[in-house]
């Protein structure tokens, strides 16, 4: 008697013109590595039909390349990859860069990694064809398949993050007071003539991203890219909330904003308030633990979320001091296409 296990039936890959919703349904159904599974207060179904929905809406986006597997004997969508022009990167790297915003196998998938192995290796004739230099990609550490399969397919890890966040029905809220964080000066919603001096304090501030790390990328630029990322919040108040801590004659120390995720609260009825982007003047002088209580105390939502660098000790320090919980971890890769 042979011992040897079934080879798993064939995939084929087909690139397609749109994603059907009844495709959309089959490939999302039960996805286990959704972002927001682990918040109490929203209903898996709901986190799924938003999942779907930003799926949806990703894959509709002009000159998308959307390649679908098929499992050939039943005809069964098996998986699917996005590879997406990221035109912001493109011009601020002045390099042909891509992204690859989806890749997901069906939950039920009997072979998951023959589904990843096939997306995948159709890949480098797609970057060529579309003339992309560069593609970055992101995953659920939770999802080993594709962790696996991304490193198989020469992709190189370049940052882990983890997201805390502070769930307020159960922590609660108070009233700031900045003197309980030695700090001489008011936590204030962010003005029209600040946002010049955060951008500034934003583009040196972070140096611990995927952008700053990958030795590919001219490092001057991640620098804009993290200042326009600060602009563009104070620029959508209806979406975004900006705090900024000025110390007394009106010296900027810090700023904290973050993003409202109203897809997510039209379909589950919680607000998520995350994304945020801190950064202080002066380190460890208490003004990043006092804007992330900000933060967790005076922002809009039912959970106030911060997500960084696994080896960022300070902001994980600061949102452990805050008694927020982890609830994600997720690997970002970039590849390299470039001679
Ligand atoms: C991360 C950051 C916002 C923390 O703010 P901060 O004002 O330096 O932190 P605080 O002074 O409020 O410190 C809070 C606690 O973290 C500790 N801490 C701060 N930086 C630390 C570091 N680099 N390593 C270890 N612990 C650190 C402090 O000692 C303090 O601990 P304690 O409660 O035991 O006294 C700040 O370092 C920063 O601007 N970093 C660059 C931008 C960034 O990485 N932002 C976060 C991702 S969006």
């Amino acid at each position: 008697m042979s011992t040897s296990t079934p080879s798993p039936a064939p995939i084929e890959l087909r690139e397609l013109e749109a994603l059907s919703p009844e495709l959309l349904a089959t490939v999302t159904r039960d996805f286990p590595f959704d972002d927001f599974r682990r918040l109490r207060s929203v209903a898996p179904a709901s986190a799924l039909a938003h999942f779907a929905e930003e799926l949806a809406k990703s894959s509709e986006k002009p000159g998308t390349v959307r390649l679908v597997a098929f499992d050939a004997d039943s005809g069964l969508p098996a998986g699917l990859l996005l590879l997406q022009r990221l035109p912001y990167d493109t011009d601020l790297f002045g390099m042909p860069m891509a992204g690859i915003p989806y890749l997901l196998v069906r939950a039920d998938h009997p072979a998951p990694r023959v589904v990843w192995a096939s997306l995948l290796g159709e890949l480098p004739r797609l970057v060529a064809r579309e003339g992309y230099v560069h593609v970055s990609a992101r995953v659920d550490s939770a999802d080993m398949h594709s962790y696996q399969a991304l490193t198989d397919a020469n992709f190189r890890l370049m940052e882990t993050l983890v997201s805390m966040t502070y769930d307020t029905e159960r922590r609660g809220i108070e009233v700031l007071d900045p003197k309980e964080y030695g700090f001489d000066g008011v936590v204030r919603a962010v003005e029209p003539r600040d946002v010049e001096t955060l951008a500034e304090l934003a583009s040196r501030a972070f140096t611990l991203n995927r952008y700053h790390l990958d030795e590919h990328l001219p490092v001057r630029n991640a620098g804009v890219m993290m200042a326009q990322w600060i602009r563009n919040y104070c620029a959508d108040p209806a979406d975004h909330q900006v705090w900024v801590a000025e110390g007394l004659g009106g010296k900027i120390e810090g700023f904290l904003g973050h993003a409202l995720n109203r897809g997510l609260e039209r379909h589950s009825g919680v607000l998520v308030s995350g994304r945020a982007l801190l950064a202080v003047e002066n380190q460890r002088s208490g003004v990043g633990l006092m804007l992330s209580r900000a933060h967790t105390w005076q922002s809009l939502g039912d959970y106030k979320e911060a997500d960084t660098q696994l080896n960022n000790y300070g902001m994980i320090k600061v949102s452990f001091n805050l008694n927020m919980d982890m609830v994600r971890t997720k690997y970002s890769f970039h590849a390299w296409f470039g001679a």
